[in-house]
């Protein structure tokens, strides 16, 4: 019974050779729940093993919104490690990360490629913060969901659950693997304490997952290559089409293509942020009801107001184009 419901033990083998660990260190949940579940078990474990009452932890930010709340629902002491604007982009500057860093910092959360700027840091990068946590004993939870995206042909980062004992990784099977139907996704840990307290504590949530999933996830782990090709030639499709389109309303958009991920930031600029009630958030309203094109505000990371969140993952991109070129027509002043 244990060993069925942390997963079909084929599926855990498939995901254990992915992530190079043993099946034993995979637990297959449902990616929303995986994050639940490490982080009330992980705030147990600093609590049993510091005495923390309010454990200390780091999250990239912006994020995908149950990675720091959940933390913050746990009463942690939550400081964020805040993207960053140069010429080339959005990234996460290391000597920022190092400031933050306290003596009582319990866990680094991190999520590369990155949702929603698609910022993929770099491998030097991510040896060092390995190495930070290494030396300074800091856990690591590292969300790769978007893992395998690299629209760069570079290879994906080493995950962290390969690279170090104190870490979880949570992957799956809706982003590059194009399942998000499934709702199947994997925590991985060499950190056997923490791996048994994660198995126990999804006895009193979902149990299992459901056995017809987990079937299909594995038949996709096991032609992830073909998945991959196909999810990869939409990304550079897409990113053509994006290219284009920016070039051609540079004076309102600020696009530059990320490298991984099938998500970006782009800034916008002069009259669309005058539409409506003003903002990125007045112009995905009027967007939303005049042309049903669905972009994400900033405000809704609770960061500033002046930017959208676009996916770029899909192959009725091109329709969304039309209707957006046709919005923008339609409104310019
Ligand atoms: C960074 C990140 N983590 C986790 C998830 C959850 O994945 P799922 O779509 O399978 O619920 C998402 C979903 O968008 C995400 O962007």
């Amino acid at each position: 019974m244990t060993l069925e419901s942390a997963g079909h033990p084929l599926l855990r083998q498939e995901v254990a050779k992915l992530h190079l660990v043993n099946p034993d260190d995979v637990l297959i949940i449902t990616p929303q729940e995986g994050i639940y579940i490490a982080m009330h078990c992980l705030v147990d474990y600093f609590s049993r093993t510091y005495g923390d009452d309010r454990s200390h932890v780091i999250t990239t930010y912006p994020a995908y919104q149950s990675l720091y709340e959940n933390l913050h629902t746990l009463r942690c002491q939550v400081d964020y490690w805040m993207v960053k604007e140069s010429g080339d982009g959005w990234y996460f500057d290391m000597a920022d990360l190092r400031q933050l860093i306290r003596d009582d910092t319990r866990l680094l959360v991190v999520n590369f490629p990155h949702n929603p700027t698609g910022y993929l840091l770099p491998e030097d990068q991510w040896r060092e913060i390995i190495e930070i946590c290494e030396r300074r004993n800091i856990f690591l939870f590292s969300d790769e969901m978007y893992r395998l995206s690299n629209n760069d042909q570079s290879a994906p980062l080493v995950s962290a659950c390969t690279a170090m004992t104190n870490s979880v990784t949570l992957f799956g099977v809706s982003k590059t693997l194009a399942l998000p139907g499934l709702r199947i996704g994997w925590l991985c840990t060499k950190h056997s304490t923490l791996m048994t307290s994660m198995k126990s504590f999804r006895d009193y949530i979902t149990i299992c997952c459901s056995a017809p999933a987990e079937i299909l996830a594995l038949i996709a782990l096991r032609n992830k290559n073909e998945i991959l090709k196909r999810t990869l030639a939409i990304i550079e499709k897409n990113l053509h089409l994006l290219a284009d389109f920016f070039r051609e309303y540079e004076d309102v958009f600020e696009w530059r293509a990320p490298r991984a991920c099938t998500t970006g930031l782009v800034k916008l600029k002069g009259w669309l942020l005058r539409l409506g009630n003003g903002g990125a958030k007045g112009f995905c309203e009027r967007l939303q009801e005049e042309a049903g094109v669905l972009m994400l505000p900033s405000a809704v990371y609770e960061f500033d107001d002046n930017c959208v969140r676009l996916g770029f993952g899909r192959t009725d991109l091109k329709y969304a184009l039309i209707a957006l070129r046709e919005f923008l027509r339609r409104n310019k002043p």
